[in-house]
């Protein structure tokens, strides 16, 4: 069995080296490949990459609508939608927050608004149609669809809110006030209790509608194992599909901070570390076959399809397909890892590097390099184990670290998200004495995973081949332009 599994995997590897083979002669090492040099991500910003005239273009036709989520706490975000704006539909800006700390008259109360008067400025002007200087092209108006999170709720809360239609309006008026009175196009509701406010909801998009303004909402990802919970969902997106305008969903953070579970190759010895139960490893953001299975989930043509085929789940039937915005993150993950033998030993080894800088550009130096990284893996017979939490990563992190080592980018086939490997000192600064007496600090052996414009290129091939509404970006200001250029 053990020997069989072995040669699958040894087969596993001539086939990606195949593949990375057939990827790197059909294009170098451009921003734009599969394996985007450590040059090529350095230079991108200096260069301003980007071809100008498709700018304001998207380049996958079949998707109409595109959104940009943009935070205050990233807030190139603004200037990123803007400056590519014609390729945007429609922008969520993370502004607010609905409490429940209103007086006796009106309990629901919203918190936030634009930070700044320049964001004010910035909202109203994609709100109006305009026109490329450099070429004439009109760029239409976008949409400005506030995100407003429920915060600070209780279960009190809750049941108060669906007690009585009285207060499904007087939640529906706080809401429709600051829409109107803003002059948005709509807004975006996110709450982990979605699937319970149904009527509320109901409420609100009449109201909203006959203000011609849009209601989504956000919904957690459907999950191998939260077969309950994706019932629940799946049961309440049904019902709200009838009225709600669009449903965002959340397919990122597939392995999230807590990394992947580790299934070691061949087995362990019994008293190894590694045979226990919890033991994680890295794994990609948003893996290509998890998107496909939510919009499998959610979307109609289950109305076809067998029940129960999505995620153990039997309710068929979801929201038709224009209504679904498969989420799209533009940031990675890193993962501390160590590298351990079978008996569960740890060795310190050193991260594959880029070719050398004059080498950087050329095709065949970074296929030598990738496959040397991985036969050098295979060789040691290592098992890669999270040391601490994953943690989120920007664009410009990964840049800054491509920056600050010689870290070699390489890619995972099945997500097509690429990964570079680096040491980093840990955040918590602890440092050792060495013998000789000089203080150190601590470092890691990381793996970073991150969306590249290859990665954004296949997800969206994926998602034009689904036929849902469209993409929702998470978010706009932890991407970089040469990403951005994918749509
Ligand atoms: C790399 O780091 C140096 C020194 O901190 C800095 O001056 C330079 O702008 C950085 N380059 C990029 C592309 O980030
Ligand atoms: C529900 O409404 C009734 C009156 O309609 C009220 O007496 C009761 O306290 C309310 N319950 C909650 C949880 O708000």
């Amino acid at each position: 069995m053990m020997w069989v599994w072995a040669r699958g995997c040894l087969r596993g590897f001539a086939l990606i080296a195949l593949l990375a083979l057939a990827a790197t002669l059909s294009s170098a090492q451009s921003l734009d490949s599969d394996y985007p040099s450590r040059g090529a991500i350095l230079a991108a910003k200096k260069l301003g990459s980007i071809d100008p005239s498709s700018r304001h273009t998207l380049k996958h036709k079949q998707i109409e609508n595109v959104l940009g989520f943009v935070t205050p706490w990233n807030p190139q975000g603004y200037d990123l939608v803007e400056k590519y704006r014609g390729k945007f539909t429609a922008v969520c800006p993370v502004w607010y927050q609905l409490k429940t700390d209103g007086d006796e008259l009106q309990r629901y109360k919203i918190h936030g608004g634009p930070p700044k008067e320049k964001d004010a400025e910035w909202y109203q002007r994609l709100r109006e149609s305009t026109v490329d200087e450099s070429n004439g092209q009109v760029l239409d108006p976008v949409k400005v669809l506030p995100r407003i999170a429920l915060e600070g709720w209780t279960t009190g809360d809750f049941q108060t809110l669906l007690n009585s239609s009285l207060e499904g309006i007087a939640f529906t008026e706080a809401i429709t006030a600051e829409v109107v009175l803003r002059g948005y196009d709509g807004l975006m509701l996110e709450t982990g209790a979605i699937w319970a406010l149904r009527e509320p909801l109901r409420l609100l998009s009449q109201r909203l509608h006959e203000e011609t303004k849009e209601l989504l909402v956000v919904l957690p990802p459907l999950r191998e194992d939260t077969p309950q919970e994706n019932q629940v969902l799946l049961q309440a997106v049904r019902e709200m599909a009838d009225f709600v305008d669009g449903f965002q969903v959340m397919t990122y953070d597939y392995h999230g901070p807590s990394g992947a579970p580790f299934k070691p190759g061949r087995p362990m010895p019994q008293d190894s570390p590694l045979s226990r139960d919890g033991v994680r490893t890295f794994g990609p953001n948003a893996p290509l076959s998890w998107i496909e299975r939510n919009v499998e989930g959610f979307g109609s043509q289950l109305d076809d399809a067998t029940p129960q085929s999505v995620f153990g789940s039997s309710v068929s039937g979801g929201a038709p397909l224009e209504k679904i915005l498969v989420g799209l993150p533009l940031y990675g993950y890193q993962y501390a890892l160590g590298w351990l033998n079978d008996e569960g030993a740890a060795q310190l080894i050193t991260p594959p590097s880029s070719p050398t800088s004059l080498k950087d550009a050329i095709a065949e130096e970074q296929l030598k390099s990738r496959l040397r990284a991985e036969q050098r893996e295979e060789t040691r017979g290592l098992h890669p184990i999270l040391t601490q939490a994953g943690s989120p990563i920007s664009l410009a992190d990964v840049r800054e670290t491509l920056n600050g080592t010689k870290a070699l980018v390489r890619r995972d086939e099945a997500s097509k998200e690429n990964f570079i490997d680096f040491i980093k000192a840990r955040e918590d600064g602890e440092t050792f004495t060495r013998p000789d007496g000089s203080v150190v600090p601590v470092a890691w052996y990381r793996r970073a995973y991150f969306a590249s414009h290859g990665t954004q290129r296949a997800r969206l091939e994926l998602v034009e081949r689904l036929g849902v509404g469209g993409v929702a970006l998470w978010e706009v200001g932890q991407g970089e332009e040469w990403v951005l250029d994918a749509l």
